[in-house]
This record gives C-alpha cells, sequence and structure tokens, in this order.
C-alpha cells in the first residue's frame, strides 16, 4: 500500500557532510513554504482518490524545526485530501537539538505515532566536528520526552577518529534510552560538501575501517535484540518501519514539497531543488516537476531485485515471475550463476547470505550488467 512523504527542507544549521536539500538561513520562509506544500497536498490528493495510504513520512531538513503547528496543519491536510488508513504509521525526523515538551504534545495531537532522532554518534566531540547542533544529553532529554513513545535512532560509521569503543557507546546509549528501531548508516562522502576536505585529506577511516566498525555494531545491535531487516536498518520484533519497507518492496509512494521523488503508475518524478521556484509553481497552480520519467521493463526488473535483496526478506521467485511475466532464472541467467556462493535460497525465496549483505553493491553488479546487454 503507498506512502506519503513529506519534505520540510529547513535546518538551523547545516552539517558538514549532508547533501540533503536542506536550508540553514531560510526558517522564515517555513509557514509560506507549508502554505504551498498544503496546496500541493489538496493537487495530488485530487488526483488519487482511488488510492488507500498506508504510511507518512516528515523527513527534511529538520521537521522537528519548524512550528509544530505547521506538522499539525500538514496532517489535517492530508486527512482531508487522501484516504489515509486508520492505523496509519507517520513518522517524523527529529534533530535532538530542535526539540521541547510543547512540541511532543502537538505532535502527539497530529497524529504522530513514530519518530526518528538523529542521534549520529554520543561522542560529543565527533558531534561538534560535524557541524551537529546538539550533544548526547540533548539526545537523552530528547528520548525523554518520548518516553513511552515508538521511536527510531539514526547512527553513522565513518566519522573521523571513530573507534570500536564510540561505537559501542553510542548504541548502548540509544537501546537504553529506549529505541525500538536503529539505523546505522555508513558515511556517504560527497563532493561538495565540507567533511569532502576531511576525505581528501585522508582524516576518515577507511572502507576497510568502516566495514569492521559496521560488523561491530551489527553484531552488538543483535545482541541487544535489533534483528537487522535491510543493510543499515534494525529493529525490535514488530518494530520494522513500514514506509521504508514500501521502497524496499518497489511499492508506490507520492513525494510532496521541493526535491520530493514519487513513484506512482510506473513513473517516477521529482519536484525542483529551488525553493523559490517550488513555491511560485505552486502558487500558479503548477507541478514544480524537474524530472519524470516512465520506468521501462527492464529498469523495473533490476530495481525490483536490487531493492529487495536490501533486505532480509530477499526476492520471492514467483512474486517476480507473477509481476513482470518472465522468470528470474530467464533474466538473469549469468548474474545468479555468478552470485551464487553469495546467495541463499529458501523455497522459492533468494536472499544475500547475512555475513555478505553489507557489501551487496559488489554482488549487484552482474545482474546490472546483465540488464544493460
Ligand atoms: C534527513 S536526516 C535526519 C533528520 C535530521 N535532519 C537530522 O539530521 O537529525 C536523515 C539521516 O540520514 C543520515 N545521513 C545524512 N547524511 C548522510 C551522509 N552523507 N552519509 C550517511 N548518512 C547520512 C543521518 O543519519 C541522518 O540522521
Ligand atoms: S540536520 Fe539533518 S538535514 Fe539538516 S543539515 Fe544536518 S543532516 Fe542535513
Amino acid at each position: 500500500m503507498p506512502g506519503i512523504y513529506i519534505h520540510v527542507p529547513f535546518c538551523r544549521h547545516k552539517c558538514s557532510y549532508c547533501d540533503f536539500v536542506s536550508f540553514p538561513d531560510k526558517i522564515d520562509y517555513a509557514e509560506a513554504y507549508m502554505a504551498c506544500l498544503y496546496k500541493e497536498l489538496k493537487m495530488r490528493g485530487d488526483e488519487l482518490k482511488n488510492y488507500e495510504f498506508d504510511t507518512v513520512y516528515f523527513g527534511g531538513g529538520t521537521p522537528s524545526y519548524i512550528p509544530p503547528k505547521l506538522i499539525l496543519g500538514a496532517m489535517n491536510q492530508i486527512r482531508k485530501c487522501f484516504r489515509l488508513k486508520k492505523d496509519a504509521e507517520v513518522t517524523l525526523e527529529l534533530n535532538p537539538g530542535t526539540i521541547g515538551e510543547a512540541k511532543v504534545q502537538t505532535y502527539l495531537q497530529a497524529g504522530i505515532n513514530r519518530f526518528s532522532i538523529g542521534l549520529q554518534t554520543a561522542i560529543d566531540e565527533q558531534l561538534a566536528d560535524l557541524g551537529r547542533i546538539h550533544n548526547a544529553r540533548d539526545y537523552v532529554y530528547a528520548t525523554k520526552l518520548l518516553k513511552g513513545q515508538n521511536f527510531s535512532t539514526d547512527v553513522m560509521l565513518g566519522l573521523k577518529n571513530q573507534t570500536k569503543e564510540d561505537v559501542r557507546k553510542t548504541i548502548e546509549l540509544a537501546a537504553t534510552c529506549g529505541s525500538t528501531h536503529i539505523s546505522m548508516y555508513a558515511l556517504t562522502v560527497e563532493d561538495g560538501t565540507p567533511i569532502y576536505t576531511d576525505y581528501l585529506n585522508g582524516e576518515l577511516p577507511d572502507s576497510d575501517e568502516v566495514a569492521e566498525l559496521y560488523d561491530f555494531g551489527r553484531k552488538l545491535l543483535e545482541e541487544k535484540g535489533f534483528k537487522r531487516y535491510e543493510v543499515s536498518n534494525f529493529a525490535k520484533e514488530g518494530f520494522e518501519s513500514r514506509h521504508n519497507l514500501n521502497y524496499w518492496k518497489r511499492g508506490e509512494y507520492i513525494g510532496v514539497g521541493v526535491s520530493a521523488s514519487s513513484f506512482m503508475q510506473g513513473k517516477r518524478f521529482t519536484n525542483t531543488f529551488d525553493l523559490d521556484e517550488y513555491m511560485k509553481c505552486i502558487i500558479s497552480g503548477f507541478y514544480p516537476a524537474v524530472t519524470s520519467e516512465e520506468v521501462s521493463e527492464k529498469d523495473a526488473k533490476f530495481e525490483f531485485v536490487m531493492l529487495a535483496l536490501r533486505t532480509k526478506y530477499g526476492v520471492s521467485m514467483n512474486e517476480y515471475k507473477a509481476k513482470f511475466g518472465s522468470s528470474l532464472a530467464e533474466d538473469f541467467p549469468n548474474a545468479l550463476k555468478k552470485s551464487v556462493k553469495y546467495l541463499d535460497l529458501n523455497g522459492d525465496v533468494i536472499t544475500i547470505k547475512d555475513e555478505y549483505l553489507y557489501v551487496q553493491n559488489s554482488i549487484l553488479m552482474p545482474f546490472i550488467e546483465e540488464i544493460e546487454q
């Protein structure tokens, strides 16, 4: 069942590694921006009357930075313009440096029932080095405010001077503070971000060191009852993210706001990354799309396999055949042969062996090569 993604592009400060569409100096636009976003919700909702939606996800940027009444307004608008399942999962991303008691009350009133907190690391010097606006104590305070709520914590690996002991402290803090879900991402260094200089100077751990940190973190998470269900995502039983699972199943979703992407009715489209242009287009009643493409059957097949293999649920060969009319073995005979030692077969389901999940990109290479022939 499809999901709704809402992009809130404001942050108090830009983190040194961040390549998301997020503006550190434009909070004054928040009210006008959200008014445009409500209008886009109405425009999209009018076209999707026949759909029922299962999840809503407020991402960013920092959705917890803007006045919380604007989140409440967005939820009211979503309920007015879309058919939302009664027990929909509604997630809000939250930066620990931007939260207070009154905000949490408004979120609960809006129907937010899942929070995703960006801790990144429990080591204050590393947080400062990343340009984060919070320290570890702010995280503890945020989790106290969310006591009894369902929340996930984001952790990052591959930071300057990060040791296994730092990863242990970070995971232990996230676990003892009550997270039901932990995402553990390896730092991606994008050209153009300030952290790129550290990368060029050789100050960041190399990929083998990051793989070691990951392996250490994965084992610790599993000891603490967080089961890996996707390369970077670990959850207590029953707390997997429904919104993200839908992405990995190649399900449909509608993205609203600047830079938001959608995948509906076989088409993928993305809104403009330019805040002013986004607002101007919406005010004039146009969709501010920068790209729109029909996904070819070839690409659809590869995407289906690639996304499913990221998860512990793997690719069901029966589902593949029912979806595409041809079998996985007919479409990818060579790739399957080349990757056989990395794969497990259980009934009709193929998964990547546990120990190889982290290096799945190299396992997927033969699949790309074969589909492109
Ligand atoms: C949009 S941010 C989360 C909300 C909020 N903006 C924050 O940072 O606290 C989503 C998550 O993506 C991860 N992330 C962002 N940039 C990353 C990068 N360059 N490499 C790896 N992970 C990254 C971080 O863990 C971050 O918490
Ligand atoms: S708070 Fe999140 S979205 Fe904002 S700059 Fe930092 S990582 Fe990027």
